[in-house]
């Protein structure tokens, strides 16, 4: 609109064009290094790692994991850290000498389970740039065999039992971490997305208690895995171990100042594919935790605690005790949380806390274009989340899933291009059970359609994009926009090019492309430097030979302003 383009930028950069090459671009007057790339060392016993064949199983858990994703920030006694995640495997990369990527060994699967997970790291800043401190007392790799504890109401369920386990209270291992949270405490939170590919059946004939094998249909837990762990690790065999899938779809805590601390997953923000945990503070200082479940057709949720925060007070319970609320649209630009229930789901609250798509379905909540991340502003009581696409309205993708009609903020019937959903609460208020939402932005293409697919006022052919996934507001309230869509740059795509990183305002609604990039990756991940001068952007599965020439790795770079000033 008009108002758009006579109001002045807030930007400090000039939009880069679309690209298609297996680079990274940024912006005239900014510039970017490589920090950390897969197979990279953490610790000196790792040096030499050679990812050029998939690298060896030795050692594969003291390197910097695969397929980067969701990163926090964090400063700590003059110290300055980052906990990030690594989702999944790329397997014919990181098993080249596999057919076809197939593990054909319990070393072969171990590699996989060692190059996921988390990654904690020291890094400084010096002449040349960012680097990692090898060595460092604060490194640590989490990966799939990593001891923690499940707390909260459903801890010790008969549900989450094993025989491994028969507390139900302790499990091995975080999977399929995608995004990301950060605590007001100074701890990372790690979220459990597509769990349910890790977990299959040795015995086709299997069969499971009713409610189990609901829960699977639900979730999408079927015979054979994504990485065929269960033909080597009887733990992912659900014929031998029925409750192991229970044990995963969490969200889990990490102290990343203490690297012989236990991560703790939190069974009180429900299990679902979570996406991200975006943490914020309720007018009286109870913790909300805004959360996607990113399945087409699934929900939008929070958590509010009982208990309010308190600087330097004890935070137990406070991701665990509360309420859980789904989201409802309603098609007047209102909605409100509806609570997760025994009233209002039927079901006993810990099986909502284990089933909760099922108790969301019951309740009422609204069905989404998948969620993926969710940010909050700190400098307004508002939030976005990104609804990243729906190819296949209408396709159940698991059995009990709602179906998923159009609706408010999700209003186009064949949505290849994805839009941002924002709200703000009463009151000004996270914890309230009410809400007014708009579309900040409908991704599409006004090049080539002039219908609802040409997206919103706001979208033009100088920053076309799709997808919208991996979100962040920064300190001065600028949304930057992540993306994991289609790059091909034809027909439908033409002009949006590699996968790439904007930057919106809040208030005007105006967005910039600032970053773009290899080709076949997705940008995903992104935190800043304790001052700001630096934002550390990850860069998932690059297509081409980026960064070397050679195998491709998947890496966190940094970018900078040429004359060293803030970027957040
Ligand atoms: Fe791992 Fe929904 O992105
Ligand atoms: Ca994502
Ligand atoms: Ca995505
Ligand atoms: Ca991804």
């Amino acid at each position: 609109t008009a108002a758009h383009a006579i109001s002045a930028s807030r930007f400090a950069f000039t939009p880069i064009p679309a690209q298609t090459d297996g680079a990274v671009h940024v912006p005239e007057g900014y510039e970017w290094k490589m920090l950390m790339r897969w197979g990279d060392p953490l610790f000196s016993a790792a040096d030499g790692y050679d990812v050029t064949d998939g690298g060896p199983v030795q050692n594969s858990d003291m390197v910097f994991g695969e397929n980067t994703d969701g990163m926090e920030t964090f400063s700590f006694k003059g110290h300055e850290l980052i906990a990030i995640n690594h989702e999944y495997p790329n397997r014919k990369i990181n098993l080249p000498a596999a057919q076809e990527g197939v593990p054909a060994s319990a070393d072969d699967v171990l590699k996989f389970q060692n190059i996921q997970g988390v990654t904690v790291m020291e890094i400084t800043e010096g002449v040349d740039g960012w680097s990692v401190v090898k060595d460092s007392p604060f490194n640590r790799r989490i990966h799939h065999n990593t001891p923690m504890k499940i707390v909260g109401p459903a801890a010790g369920h008969d549900l989450l039992k094993t025989k491994a386990d028969p507390t139900g209270t302790a499990s091995l291992g975080t999977m399929n971490n995608c995004g990301s949270g950060k605590t007001p405490w100074g701890t990372y939170l790690t979220c459990e997305e597509n769990f349910n590919g890790y977990f299959g059946s040795t015995d086709e004939n299997a069969s499971y208690d009713p409610k189990v094998a609901e829960g699977f249909a639900r979730y999408g837990i079927k015979a054979e895995s994504w990485n065929f762990y269960e033909l080597f690790d009887p733990r992912f065999d659900t014929s031998k171990n029925p409750n192991e899938p229970h044990r995963a779809g969490w969200i889990v805590e990490i102290d990343p100042t203490k690297p012989d601390s236990t991560p703790v997953k939190h069974t009180g923000l429900g299990r679902f594919k979570h996406e991200n945990a975006e943490v914020t503070l309720a007018a009286d200082g109870r913790v909300v935790v805004y959360m996607g479940d990113d399945e087409r057709g699934e929900y939008l949720y929070k958590f509010v605690s009982n208990d309010t925060y308190r600087p330097g007070a004890e935070t137990e319970g406070l991701l665990n005790d509360g309420t859980l609320y789904v989201a409802k649209f309603n098609d007047d630009a209102t909605g409100e949380w509806l609570p997760l229930t025994p009233e209002t789901t039927g079901m006993d609250a810990a099986e909502i806390l284990i089933f909760t798509r099922m108790a969301a379905s019951a309740a009422g909540g609204t069905t989404m274009d998948r969620p993926e991340w969710v940010a909050s502003s700190p400098v307004a009581v508002e939030a976005y989340c990104c609804l990243t696409n729906n190819k296949n309205r209408g396709v159940k993708p698991n059995a009990g899933g709602d179906d998923t009609a159009v609706n408010g903020p999700n209003p186009r019937e064949a949505n290849k291009y994805g839009q941002i959903v924002r709200w703000r609460p009463s009151n000004d208020d996270h914890a309230s059970e009410s809400f007014d939402w708009d579309l900040y932005v409908m991704a599409g293409n006004p090049a080539v359609h002039s219908d609802e697919r040409a997206g919103s006022a706001n979208v033009n052919e100088g920053n076309l994009f799709n997808s919208p996934d991996g979100m962040a507001i920064d300190s001065t309230g600028l949304v930057w926009i992540q993306t994991d869509g289609n790059d091909d740059n034809e027909e439908d795509f033409a002009g949006h090019g590699n996968n790439q990183m904007l930057v919106g305002d809040p208030v005007t609604g105006e967005i910039a492309r600032f970053m773009t990039g290899p080709n076949g990756c997705e940008v995903t991940g992104l935190a800043w430097s304790t001052d700001l001068r630096t934002m550390f952007v990850g860069i998932q599965h690059p297509g081409s030979n980026w960064p070397d020439g050679g195998t491709p790795r998947s890496a966190v770079i940094a970018i900078k302003r040429s004359d060293n000033g803030l970027v957040g």
